[in-house]
């Protein structure tokens, strides 16, 4: 997608948000709240969700797309080298990447963003892939991050 159309489509997808997320605190209500925005209002989103660590594990929570894992192995993938590394990961091309879980084969590109609670502790991480190749870049990165600062 182009550069300026991005950044309209997530400056649009804030402002929605910043009125939807006023009516609880409620983690999850505000978590599916954020997944059902992105996956409808980004046509590149293939699969979009959210992974939280729960007895060490990393487990699915709220989701759109399709039937995705529900426990990833352990340092394994991107969504762990997210929580280990505690940043941002882009990934041009999944196949590159080194012990990549293939939920689905038709994900050819991700990018997973680590998510604090309020005490600063990563608690998990948004994880979105796409079809196409190379479809996240930095502006992704910044909105993403700042979209789930909000939750
Ligand atoms: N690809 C991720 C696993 C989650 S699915 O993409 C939904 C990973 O390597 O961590």
């Amino acid at each position: 997608m182009e550069q300026h159309k991005k950044e309209g489509r997530y400056s649009r997808i804030y402002n929605q948000l910043e009125g939807l997320l006023t009516k609880t605190d409620n983690t999850e209500a505000r978590m599916a709240t954020v997944i059902a925005v992105l996956h409808h209002k980004m046509d590149y989103y293939f699969w979009t969700g959210f992974y939280c660590l729960y007895q060490e594990e990393l487990v699915v929570r709220t989701y759109q797309g399709p039937v995705a894992c529900q426990v990833l192995e352990k340092n394994k993938g991107v969504c762990w080298a997210g929580i280990n590394q505690g940043k941002t990961i882009v990934v041009e091309n999944v196949h590159d990447f080194p012990g990549h879980i293939a939920c689905d084969s038709r994900s050819n590109s991700e990018i997973v963003v680590p998510i604090h609670d309020r005490q600063g502790n990563i608690f998990g991480v948004l994880d979105v892939d796409s079809k196409e190749l190379n479809s996240f870049d930095e502006t992704d990165a910044v909105w993403l991050e700042k979209i789930v600062g909000m939750i």
